[in-house]
């Protein structure tokens, strides 16, 4: 069974790739050390870190001292609204911060942390049907009190993709630190800092073919963050703890991958996707795309049907020997819509019957089209299923 298991779910997590597993396997055993170390098992464990700070620096087009390596992506999102929040209003006195409703959990919690704990102001922007913010709708909610900005690159949920580099030149104009999660394009697009006009990026290894528990934070130079992690001088005192040399040389090992293959990757993927969502909506009834039609991820198709319910669809899928998702990995489990469907203004009865297929590098045709000859099918058990539980209650209530 496992064999024949197909995983359409890249968006969650990704295989570490093998030549990335091979790059890390030695700081594991004899390249132990500390990278804080004076002596030479230091020394070698520091040149690592190094070297994969320069190769993670060269890719995102920035200075080695403005990557700063975390845990995971959740931490980076972390780190860039808790840290910038906090250094603006001792710097600056101010306390506005702004969002879009369709942010990673990762964001949208610290930024509500931030005002129910810390009392700064937080501010929704408005999305259209997509999920996408516009440049003008950020412009106008900008103010001098603005602490910090935030707008996802890449929607993990709906695979939509923002005007980062407009709504980045906005905020950089009135000096405003501005922050995006990239933690989903991370391994389909080349992300330019600098022609991003982001202040603070985000990024989390286990999404391109890198190990989990490993992330990064773009931190630009100049623009003030407070540690949130407090301890020793590591990552130049913005994040205490030793470094966890494997996984940042996997990570860097993984992240040059996308650089030399991704327009390859692109390509495949898309062709896929497309697939998908040309026969799901042209197969099964009652259906909707979800996020923008054209500028989204790559390998990412996502869905509503009217009538299911996700995660007993996910069920059958899993059954059926499928891998997808109803929305982001973290969610599964919880009956009610996503917010980020929400924001969508999706009716419910559609938003509750929600399902994100993401391919990968290695996810073959055929194993696409037995997904797509068994979607069907799957729908219609998981409406019958939705009607018969919905039939039920009407009936004993
Ligand atoms: C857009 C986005 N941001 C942040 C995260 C969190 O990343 P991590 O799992 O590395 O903590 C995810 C993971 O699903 C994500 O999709």
């Amino acid at each position: 069974m496992e064999n024949t298991f197909i995983y359409l779910d890249h968006a969650a997590s990704t295989p570490v790739d093998p030549r990335v597993l091979e790059a890390m396997l030695p700081f594991f055993e004899q390249n132990f050390g500390n990278p804080s170390s004076i002596h030479r098992f230091g020394q070698k464990a520091e040149a690592a870190v190094e070297s994969a700070r320069e190769q993670m620096a060269a890719a995102l087009n920035c200075q080695p001292r403005e990557i700063i390596f975390t845990a995971c992506g959740s931490e980076s999102d972390n780190l860039a609204l808790r840290g910038a929040a906090l250094a603006a209003r001792r710097e600056r006195g101010t306390h506005h911060i702004l969002i879009s409703p369709v942010e990673h959990h990762a964001v949208s919690r610290t930024a509500e942390q931030l005002a129910d704990v810390f009392g700064f102001e937080l501010e929704y922007l408005p999305v259209d049907a997509h999920g996408r913010v516009s440049p003008e709708d950020v412009a106008v909610r900008l103010r001098p009190e603005t602490a910090v900005v935030s707008v996802i690159h890449a929607n993990n949920e709906i695979g939509t993709l923002n005007p980062i580099a407009e709504i980045g030149a906005l905020c950089r104009a009135r000096g405003i630190p501005f922050h995006t999660d990239a933690v989903q394009s991370g391994a389909h697009l080349p992300l330019d800092v600098d022609a991003l006009k982001v202040d603070f990026l985000s990024l989390g290894a286990h999404k391109f073919y890198g190990p989990k528990g490993v992330g990064v934070l773009y931190a630009r130079q100049g623009v003030p963050l407070l540690p949130v992690q407090t301890g020793g001088a590591q990552e130049l005192g913005r994040r205490a703890g030793t470094q966890n040399v494997p996984y940042i040389v996997g990570m860097a090992a993984a992240f040059a991958l996308v650089q030399q293959e991704h327009s390859d990757r692109a390509e495949h993927e898309r062709a896929l996707r497309d697939r998908i969502i040309g026969r799901v909506l042209e197969d099964i009834p009652e259906a909707r795309l979800t996020g923008h039609p054209t500028e989204r991820l790559p390998n990412h198709a996502s869905f509503v049907f009217q009538g299911v319910d996700g995660n007993q669809l996910l069920m059958l899928l899993d059954v059926a020997g499928f891998a997808c998702s109803s929305g982001s990995a973290c969610k599964t489990g919880n009956p009610e819509p996503s917010e980020v469907l929400t924001a969508l203004d999706l009716p419910r009865e559609w938003a509750l019957g929600s399902l994100r297929v993401t391919v990968g590098k290695d996810t073959n045709p055929e194993d696409v089209e037995r997904f797509l000859d068994a979607l069907p099918g799957l729908i219609a058990k998981a409406r019958s299923l939705r009607k018969a539980t919905t039939d039920n209650t009407v009936s004993n209530s």
